[in-house]
Order: structure tokens, then C-alpha cells, then sequence
């Protein structure tokens, strides 16, 4: 099985990616240096996506990454996302052109980049003309600050709309094993070679008694190899606080079947 896939067509990043949303927000749980160490330690393993956001931690979370990896190697792909907020309750979409303007520019100050790999809409805000969205996107494109851009929890109808408007080079939907709504999205993006960030890849797996079960492999190794085997376009970035559990999640490729399903 091809674990290398090209975000974009010209972005290639090993298949089985890493969501840092869990190294950042829970001092109590997770102190700085060991969420240093578990970024360190997912580039040593061979994770060269990672998953962030600006609403993360309020941006702490992709200060950490800076923190723990710049200068960055080659081949890392970062990709991050813009246009929701999240001031602890309740996430709420804001995608006015100039807000998502400005995320864009706290990101690439943040991560320490001239240009953001892959940047994605967090949420589409139903207030908000999808064009004005997806156009805000596409003139930082033109100006080279964003590579490619990516969408979050979009419908097929949504995707497409987006994509009359602008080339989209990913999408991430809450997607796993025991929750498959999002099927039909990620049809589309393997009909037309858009990449699948499914996110929730493997919570469900360790939480509940897990769909998918293999022979030799824990619950969430199981789960990521599912994910893996379901589409060639298909991106996990599991996510965890532990370095054991990061460890034995990237062990997760040696439980790969050759078939897809
Ligand atoms: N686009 C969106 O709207 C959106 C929404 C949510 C998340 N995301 C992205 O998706 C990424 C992944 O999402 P997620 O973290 O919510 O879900 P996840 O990766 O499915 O699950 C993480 C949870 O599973 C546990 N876990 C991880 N590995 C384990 C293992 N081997 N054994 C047992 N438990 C394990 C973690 O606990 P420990 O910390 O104890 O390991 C944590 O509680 C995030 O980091 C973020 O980048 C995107």
C-alpha cells in the first residue's frame, strides 16, 4: 500500500499525519516540555503532517510547534486552519474575508513561515457568502502566503460549490470506523484526488468497544489502519497527549492489509 500522498498534487507527506490539538490547553495534564518532546518525537517517527489551528489554545498551539521544530525540516507539511473561534464554550464560525485575512497572517508570524502549506477553512460561516470565504482564501494564495487550500466539516454540495471558486486541495470531516456520515465526502475527494483529513480517527475506537478489530493490534492501531486501507486519499492525524500512545499509534502501519474496503 502507497503510504505517500500529494496534498495539492506537489505536497507529499506520509499518509499517517499527527493532530496537535492535545499538546496545548491542559497544563495540568501536559506540561510544555513533554508536549515538545511528543512533536519532536512524531517527526523522529515519521509523521511530516501535522494538524493545528489558530483557535487551538488561542494560537499557543502552533507557538508550541514553532517552539519544538523550527527550523523545520523539508519535508514537514504543516497545515493549519482559520476561521472559527473558540473563547472556551462554544465554537463559533467566523469567516469575514478580513478576519480570515488577518488568522492567516498571526499564523505564518506564529509558525514562523513565510507561507502556510495547507490552510483551511475551520468552518464555513453560514453568514458569510461562500465566495467571500473561499475568495479570501484564493488572494492569499495569489499573494504566495497560502500553498493550498483546505475546507473542515463541509457537505458534497458544499465541496463542489468551493470548488467552482477555487482549487481545494483537502478536506477534514469527523470520520472513523463507527462514524461514517461523511462517506460521500470522501468519495468525492477520491474521485477527484482531493485529500481526506479525517479527524476523530481513533476516540471512538478506545472509548467504546471498537468496529473494527485485528488480529495483534490494539483498538487504535486497528482504527488508523482501517482509515488507511479505506482510501488511498486518506490522511489521519490522530492526536494524543502521550508519548505511548503516539508510539503505538505510528505502529499502526505495520496492521495494513493490502486491500482497500
Ligand atoms: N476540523 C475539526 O473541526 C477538528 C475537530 C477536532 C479535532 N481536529 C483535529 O483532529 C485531530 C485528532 O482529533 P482528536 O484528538 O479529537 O481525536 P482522536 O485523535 O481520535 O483521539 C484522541 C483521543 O484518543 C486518545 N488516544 C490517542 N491514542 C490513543 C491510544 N493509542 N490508546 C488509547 N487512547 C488513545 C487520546 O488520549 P491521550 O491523550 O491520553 O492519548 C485522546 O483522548 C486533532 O488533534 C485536531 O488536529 C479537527
Amino acid at each position: 500500500m502507497d503510504l505517500t500522498f500529494a496534498i495539492g498534487g506537489d505536497l507529499p507527506v506520509h499518509r499517517l499525519g499527527f493532530g496537535a490539538m492535545r499538546l496545548t490547553g491542559n497544563r495540568d495534564r501536559l506540561g510544555h516540555d513533554e508536549a515538545i518532546a511528543i512533536a519532536r518525537r512524531a517527526v523522529e517517527l515519521g509523521v511530516t503532517l501535522i494538524d493545528t489551528a489558530d483557535s487551538y489554545d488561542l494560537g499557543a498551539n502552533e507557538e508550541l510547534l514553532a517552539a519544538a521544530l523550527y527550523p523545520y525540516p523539508p519535508e514537514l507539511v504543516i497545515a493549519t486552519k482559520g476561521g472559527q473561534v473558540n473563547l472556551g464554550a462554544a465554537w463559533i464560525p467566523l469567516g469575514r474575508p478580513e478576519y480570515l485575512r488577518q488568522q492567516a497572517e498571526l499564523s505564518l508570524r506564529r509558525l514562523r513561515r513565510d507561507h502556510l502549506d495547507l490552510y483551511q477553512l475551520h468552518r464555513i460561516d453560514p453568514l458569510v457568502p461562500l465566495a467571500d470565504q473561499i475568495g479570501a482564501l484564493l488572494l492569499l494564495r495569489e499573494q504566495g502566503k497560502i500553498r493550498h487550500i483546505g475546507l473542515s466539516e463541509v457537505t458534497v454540495a458544499q465541496l463542489t460549490e468551493a470548488r467552482g471558486i477555487a482549487p481545494i486541495a483537502a478536506v477534514q470531516n469527523r470520520y472513523n470506523a463507527a462514524d461514517r456520515a461523511a462517506d460521500p465526502v470522501l468519495d468525492h475527494c477520491a474521485r477527484h484526488g482531493i485529500a481526506f483529513l479525517p479527524w476523530l480517527p481513533i476516540a471512538p475506537a478506545v472509548r467504546r468497544p471498537p468496529t473494527v478489530t485485528v488480529p495483534g493490534a490494539t483498538p487504535a492501531q486497528a482504527a488508523l489502519a482501517w482509515l488507511l486501507t479505506r482510501s488511498p486519499v486518506v490522511l489521519p492525524i490522530p492526536g494524543t497527549s502521550s508519548l505511548r500512545h503516539l508510539e503505538e499509534n505510528m505502529g499502526a502501519t505495520g496492521f495494513l492489509s493490502p486491500a482497500g474496503g
